[in-house]
């Protein structure tokens, strides 16, 4: 099934180059998450005081809102190098091992989608996470032994949108896990604000909330409508972001006021109007308008999540009030007294 484009996808990568130019490099750059980023400065701090590698860490959260980001402030702030991979990309143990004997001292090595690596690849992960070392069989049949080769002391990074698919024995052997959670209003204004002065754009400060308000807590959207806004921007008008600019621009885009779009509301509409508010299975709801499950599940059911518009329970989803009222709906507790 092929993807519908979306404005506010924050999975989409088109524009790699210029989110990368614009990607935080040190600690004291990244905007908002300021829990994470303080228990980061502790980690930190003390590996270098040590003298140590990093402790292995995990990010989980909802794309777009900085794990990769904060893979390579980590390394920066470490200074030491990062290697870039991804769990469905190493394929056989040997291709691990071949990774791992690669790194030296103190490197960081980044495995975005942990949760896809395979199961051969991922015991011979436990014991070099654990113990810096890597078991070799060499020889076959019953000539086969085994010999351990010792690994410089590194550090893995790994990141998932899916932290419920993390193996337990894999989990567990990240001394740090941390939640990404969406950006709050006067994060996301920073970060747009940030972006606008690196692009070169001139945008009002109206401007500027109109567009925080509308990325759904996610930086990567808000890069994405900036870059919008500000073609539009120039085209239509004199180049300047201006409330009414933000405002024509993205409602062209269909990016409703709370950061809706046209995936986001049909998700709704299609528990209220053909499930009479739900409970209905996700596979039922990613049936009935041809999106991809994986989608509804990492990108719009954590942010209806949020905003309290879907409640999740065991026999399904629900659409609450809220999202009635938002979509204009009348609501009555029918497809709530199922529930009881
Ligand atoms: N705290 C932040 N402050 C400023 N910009 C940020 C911040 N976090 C992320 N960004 C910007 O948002 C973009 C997306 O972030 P990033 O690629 O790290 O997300 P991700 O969580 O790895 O997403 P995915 O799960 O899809 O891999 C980055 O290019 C970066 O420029
Ligand atoms: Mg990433």
């Amino acid at each position: 099934m092929t993807k519908s484009p979306r404005p506010i996808d924050p999975e989409a990568k088109p524009d790699d180059r210029v989110d990368n130019a614009l990607r935080p490099e040190k600690l004291n750059d990244l905007i908002g998450q300021d829990q994470v980023k303080e228990n980061l400065s502790i980690l930190i701090a003390a590996a270098r005081k040590r003298g140590e590698a990093l402790d292995h860490v995990l990010f989980y959260g909802p794309p777009g809102l900085g794990k990769t980001t904060l893979a390579h402030v980590l390394a920066n702030e470490m200074e030491v190098n990062v290697k870039v991979t991804a769990g469905p990309v190493i394929e056989r143990a040997g291709d691990l091992a071949a990774i791992l004997t690669n790194l030296r001292a103190g490197d960081v090595l980044f495995i975005d989608e942990v949760h896809r690596l395979g199961r051969a690849v991922e015991e011979v992960l436990y014991p070099a996470m654990e113990d810096f070392a890597l078991d070799i069989i060499i020889g076959k049949g019953p000539s086969a032994r085994s010999i351990r080769l010792k690994l410089p002391r590194f550090t893995i990074v790994g990141a998932t949108t899916r932290l419920a698919l993390v193996t337990a024995p894999l989990r567990a052997r990240f001394g740090a896990v941390y939640r990404l959670d969406y950006y709050d209003l006067n994060a996301m204004q920073a970060i747009v604000t940030r972006a606008a002065r690196m692009l070169k754009v001139e945008a009002e400060k109206d401007g500027i909330v109109e567009m925080a308000r509308r990325a759904r807590g996610t930086p990567r959207v808000a890069l994405r409508l900036l870059r919008r806004v500000r073609d539009f921007a120039q085209v239509r008008a004199d180049g300047v972001i201006t409330k009414n600019v933000a405002k024509e621009a993205l409602d062209l885009l269909q990016v409703d006021p709370l950061g809706l779009d046209d995936v986001d509301r049909r998700v709704l509409k299609t528990i209220i109007e053909k499930y009479n508010g739900g409970p209905v299975g996700l596979n039922t709801i990613a049936a009935s308008i041809s999106e991809e499950q994986d989608t509804i599940m990492d990108v719009v059911e954590p942010y209806l999540l949020q905003l309290g518009f879907l409640d999740r329970t065991p026999q399904g989803r629900v659409a609450t009030k809220s999202a009635y009222e938002h979509l204009g709906f009348t609501y009555t507790d029918q497809g709530q007294q199922r529930l009881l």
